[in-house]
């Protein structure tokens, strides 16, 4: 068992000191905490599949702290990286480069020939990364299958003992990860996982981008087959329900008469007008903000392992946007089992 330190943003030194050590820290980003390790020692990036308990095939996004940074260990920067890099660097937005040969171990890549690579908007992370002297890798900081962490608190739920420190800086935003951009091929940027950047603001930098659907990942192999749901997975069964109040009533009449005890993981105002004392809310924010939708999901998923709910409900939002995302993890947790389907 290690102990596992809370460094708070005025320890970044010392929190760098671990970080050469070889030992894991987690750190804040704007989208979820991640877990770090020197991206350079293999022996350090070991330790973060084990605290994680994640599948080494699956490769790691490795966080530099400036722009500059990626011309290091990319074989090439292509014109459209540099254009996506200004526009939404420090952002959550991670690029998928063509990789220089023999820069990392193949526990980073996972043995591809490519690597991805994002540099997060979170300053304490930023010093973090600059301090240590070398790039981080980082998945998120959850065990492997549970929401992502966007809490230092969820980060020390879930692998306190297992991790040399959390550099503790509140809350993260967006609350989901990153959009994952394979510009492997330049000329066909693709996304495989999408996050806090929209298709709609790619394409109005760099036009036209592809959606790889089969290849869509978060936290899977890219383009392993089955294993494709029951990702951020809270212990009770999700379902989502997409209708209005006449919907989630009959949803919860439905559950109730098996016996369930239900979360409702809901907007205020839908909360406000079904509200019984049978009930467990969890607000997702105001009624169609899918921004506070978004920060809040995986926070509610964890909040019901904490209540006697045996079967959480779940509020949709429409496919566009900042929604294709909060969907895609929803439908994960969920198993994609709609209400009525
Ligand atoms: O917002 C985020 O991206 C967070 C924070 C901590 O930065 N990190 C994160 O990491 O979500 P992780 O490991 O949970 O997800 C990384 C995703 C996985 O879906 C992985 O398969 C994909 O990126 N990935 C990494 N390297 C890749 C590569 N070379 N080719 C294709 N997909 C890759
Ligand atoms: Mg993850």
């Amino acid at each position: 068992m290690l102990e596992t330190k809370i460094f708070h943003t005025n320890e970044i030194k010392e929190a760098a000191e671990k970080i050469r050590e070889g030992e894991c820290v987690s750190f804040p980003t704007e989208t979820v905490y991640g877990l770090g390790a020197d991206a350079l020692n293999e022996t350090a990036v070991s330790k973060v599949y084990q605290a994680k308990g994640r599948p080494s095939d699956n490769p790691l996004i490795v966080h530099v702290s400036s722009k500059a940074e990626v011309a290091k260990y990319a074989k090439t920067v292509p014109a459209v990286a540099e254009k996506l890099m200004s526009a939404f660097w420090p952002g959550p937005l991670t690029l998928i480069f063509q990789v220089k040969e023999d820069v990392f171990a193949p526990t980073v890549t996972a043995g591809l020939n490519s690597v991805a690579m994002r540099m997060p908007n979170n300053e304490a992370t930023l010093q973090l990364i600059k301090e240590a002297g070398t790039p981080l890798v980082g998945p998120s900081a959850n065990t492997s299958g549970k929401p992502s962490p966007t809490t230092a608190e969820h980060v020390y739920h879930d692998l306190k003992g297992n991790i040399a420190g959390i550099l503790d800086d509140g809350e993260t935003g967006v609350g989901l990860e990153s959009t994952v951009l394979d510009i492997t091929d330049p000329s066909r940027p693709a996304i495989l996982r999408p996050g806090g950047v929209s298709k709609e603001a790619l394409e109005q930098v760099i036009g036209t981008v592809y959606v790889d659907a089969h290849l869509v990942s978060a936290d899977e192999v890219p383009k392993a087959p089955g294993m494709k749901y029951k990702h951020y997975s809270p212990e009770e069964p999700v379902v989502i329900v997409d209708g209005d109040d006449k919907v989630w009533e009959e949803a919860i009449a439905f559950y109730q008469h098996k016996g369930e005890k239900i979360g409702l993981l809901a907007n205020e105002d839908r909360i406000a007008r079904l509200q019984s004392d049978d009930l467990i809310p969890f607000s997702l924010g105001k009624e169609g903000n899918i921004e506070m939708a978004a920060h809040r999901l995986f926070a509610g998923l964890r909040y019901f392992e904490t209540t006697n709910a045996t079967l959480i409900l779940a509020e949709a939002f429409p496919e566009k946007g900042l929604g294709i995302a909060y969907m895609n993890r929803l439908k994960k947790a969920a198993g994609a089992h709609f209400f009525g389907e």
